[in-house]
């Protein structure tokens, strides 16, 4: 089968971790960019990773680069792209334009003239022009320029892969599926120890831990893919390759539990357990986690809420208490926790044995690990504020 180069787009400080997982998939070629990664694989691939891919907001497949001087070179050049492999006379398209170019600067101009250069090639061919949908197109175009080059992709995804289809109940702050999934690749957790969420929102980590240590693919409840709609889709290759996935779901193995002290979240989780098939599997419990008193041990990983409206009194007590439960209550485990509140760290009192930097689209966080051992010299307390 052809190869194609691939660009996985993902959340800024989650590269490594999902070049690995495409490395994983079968993914040739793989380099780390930044939000993204790039990699070499066949359309069997691209199906794959769409499905799979637990880290990947979208995947754009790169359709050519090209040198660009002026307005005859762009459109010359996407008018030479096998469009009609891609599009139905009769179906739509949208292009979205980002320019660093000296001389071509305005995007929608320059998103238009590559728009034109499509549906002409396909009335030359075909005798009846595609139409433009800039809401939901039947094929969606990117269009890069830097100073010298354009280069040309597709969205395979359509929308974001992050939308997994099972959270069908909210709450205020849920964590994003892919910052989920990232920050449990990053946590290393197996599949195998036990693992805990104790303010589980709507129970996004639980239920992506779950599908994670199972092997069910992180597509599994969505209904669409930008790429079903291309005129070259392949049914039976897709059939072929969710076939192939479905061979190596397991059953789970780890306890999984999460708690929340709200008993609203915790109907929510409750709607996206039963809708993700692990409403059986994953104990759930309300619990006000300052006040536990059962110990737990494995791994556990939670964002606790960052209330702006809380005085920093309060907060600085808040997550004082969250340090001083985690060390009498998680005693052998690496406990996890990601926020945007820097403040909060110190309060936490514990020294972190890893920091690492992520971000929540335009937010800036930090992931945290705390080993918590008997007798370990790691969870010594650092001076509270
Ligand atoms: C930022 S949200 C967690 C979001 C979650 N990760 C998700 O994806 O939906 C924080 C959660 O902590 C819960 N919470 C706040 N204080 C708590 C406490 N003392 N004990 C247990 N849960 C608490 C809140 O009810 C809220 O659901």
């Amino acid at each position: 089968m052809k190869e194609y180069k691939f660009i996985a787009k993902t959340f800024s400080g989650l590269e490594t971790e999902l070049a690995d997982e495409l490395i994983s998939l079968g993914a040739k070629d793989v380099k780390p960019l930044l939000r993204g990664v790039s990699f070499l694989g066949d359309i069997a691939l691209m199906y794959k990773v769409n499905y799979q891919s637990r880290l990947s907001l979208r995947i754009l497949m790169v359709l050519q680069s090209f040198p660009v001087k002026d307005e005859r070179d762009l459109y010359q050049n996407v008018n030479k792209i096998e469009w009609e492999r891609f599009l139905d006379p009769f179906g739509s398209l949208a292009v979205d334009a980002v320019s660093f170019h000296q001389k071509l600067k305005h995007t929608l101009f320059i998103s238009q003239l590559a728009k034109d250069a499509v549906v002409d090639r396909i009335r030359n061919k075909e005798g009846r022009r595609p139409s433009v949908d800039l809401i939901a197109p039947d094929l969606r175009i990117n269009l890069h320029l830097d100073q010298k080059e354009a280069t040309v992709t597709l969205d395979s995804s359509g929308t974001p892969l992050f939308k997994r289809g099972y959270r069908i109940g909210t709450i205020e702050a849920p964590i994003n599926e892919v910052l989920a999934a990232g920050l449990l690749a990053l946590s290393k957790w197996n599949g195998e120890k036990a693992l805990y969420d104790p303010m589980c929102g709507s129970g996004t980590f639980l239920i992506e831990a779950a599908m994670k240590a199972t092997n069910t693919p992180a597509g599994k409840f969505r209904q669409e893919f930008a790429f079903m709609k291309w005129q070259d889709f392949d049914e039976k290759l897709w059939n072929r390759v969710k076939m192939e996935i479905y061979q190596a779901v397991v059953p789970l193995k780890a306890v999984i539990k999460g708690s929340d002290i709200s008993r609203k979240s915790l109907s929510m989780t409750r709607r996206n357990l039963q809708e993700s098939g692990f409403a059986d599997q994953i104990l759930l419990e309300a619990r006000n986690f300052l006040k536990q008193e059962e110990n737990f041990s494995g791994t556990v990983i939670t964002n606790p809420p960052y209330n702006e409206r809380m005085s920093l009194e309060d907060m600085d007590a808040f997550y004082r208490n969250i340090g001083s439960t985690l060390k009498h209550t998680c005693i052998d485990s690496d406990v996890w926790i990601i926020t945007s509140n820097m403040e909060a760290v110190h309060a936490i009192g514990l020294r972190p044995a890893k920091k690492i930097k992520v971000f929540n689209g335009k937010l800036e966080c930090r992931f945290l690990k705390y080993e918590i051992y008997s007798g370990s010299k790691k969870n010594v307390p650092t001076n509270n504020k």
